[in-house]
């Protein structure tokens, strides 16, 4: 019997389930150059998830490439009755075998045949299932591994709950045992699981896929925004304006690569309180790419700091579904402070709301 290889923590697993498969080795070399040491490969078999992906025959093609670079293959197994393929992973060349208690009866019996066959044992959480199951084979197992989607499908969102199950567990399980994340880990989400405890994140559409997560965190973020305002005045002193804004964010921390795209949709009042003070409200619908509308609401105060040039300060809410589109995820959201022009439009032919207001002050 060989001796477990020592899992690494602290680190990012690449699912390669979000990896293109046709140059899998390729996809493999570049995450690994890049310094990941932990391959997760995501094994479904049609019947405990729906999704039929990769078997054993992928962990033997890339056995040598992963271990010559002195990286671990970690087998994540959504199948039913994975006991009967431990052998298969083990011959093939897993180093970690995770498996999932509500697939089979005898989870005490695979994870005892699992470790004997010199390989980490890993036990498996769903988010709808207790984290108390781990308890009476806890000392059975190297890795814990929390799921924070419902195990089947990349790309899905982080659920939320998943935070304070990591922190249970962590006060839970010997120190030993390594905690690892699986869903959802992005830029945005990655924090709070490392906060609550978890040693290995798994992450696959915010490493392979350039289409995932926010681009708000740190590391490179760019964005460009464009946007079409349109001004109306009904009566001195009043202005409407409406404004129409799209907005591209990549992210960039060298692991995480995450793009953002929003469009917002925004009326504003503007109204006069005399010569050098305003206020405004406004109203807007904002579309992330996470799908749900989102309401905003915000109010700002202006004042004329110098001939024709204002600033306001304001503050902008995001409604009801707030948690679909996170923080700064688009500009709209939170406090503001804007630089922009008031003219006196007569000079144009126009009537002047600010200067009929400054006639009035007088
Ligand atoms: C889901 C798999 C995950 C998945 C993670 O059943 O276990 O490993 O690939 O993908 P992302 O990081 O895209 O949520
Ligand atoms: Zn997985």
């Amino acid at each position: 019997m060989s001796e477990r290889v020592p899992i690494p923590t602290g680190a990012i697993a690449p699912s390669l389930l979000a990896c293109d498969f046709a140059r899998l080795e390729q996809q493999v070399v570049t995450v690994m150059d890049a310094g990941a040491r932990v391959m997760h490969v995501d094994v479904m078999d049609g019947h405990f998830v729906p999704p039929i992906t990769i078997g054993s025959l992928i962990v033997e093609a890339l056995r040598d490439i992963v271990h010559d670079r002195g990286g671990l293959l970690d087998c994540h197994l959504m199948v039913e009755r994975p006991e009967r393929h431990v052998e298969a992973f083990v011959k093939a060349g897993a180093d970690v075998i995770t498996v999932h208690p509500e697939a089979t009866p005898h989870i005490h019996y695979t994870l005892k045949l699992i470790r004997e066959s010199g390989v980490n044992a890993g036990f498996v959480i769903n988010p709808g299932t207790p984290v108390e199951v781990v308890e009476p084979v806890a000392d059975l197992i190297d890795l814990c591994l929390v799921m924070s989607v419902n195990p089947g499908w990349g790309g899905q969102r982080y659920i939320p709950s998943s935070t304070a199950r990591v922190a249970k567990l962590k006060a839970m399980l010997s120190p030993d045992v390594v905690l690892q994340i699986d869903g959802g880990i992005s830029l945005e989400t990655i924090d709070e699981a490392r906060d609550a405890g978890v040693d290995l994140f798994v992450a696959g559409s915010s490493v392979f896929g350039a289409d995932s997560g926010n681009a708000s965190l740190p590391g490179t973020t760019s964005a460009d925004i464009v946007s079409a305002h349109f001004n109306y005045n009904p009566r001195p002193g009043t202005v409407i304006n409406g404004r129409y804004a799209a907005k591209w964010s990549r992210a960039d921390d060298g692991w995480l690569r995450s793009t953002y795209r929003a469009q917002l949709l925004q009326a504003r009042y503007t109204q006069d309180i005399n010569k050098d003070w305003d206020f405004g409200i406004q109203a807007g619908l904002l579309h992330g790419k996470g799908g749900a509308l989102q309401k905003t609401l915000g109010a700002e105060v202006g004042y004329q700091v110098m001939k024709d040039l204002w600033v306001s300060a304001g503050y902008n809410f995001v409604g009801l579904k707030d948690r679909d589109l996170t923080a700064n995820e688009y500009t709209s959201k939170g406090a503001y402070i804007r630089l922009r022009f008031k003219f006196d439009e007569t000079g144009l032919g126009f009537p002047s709301a600010g200067a009929a207001a400054s006639a009035n002050a007088k």
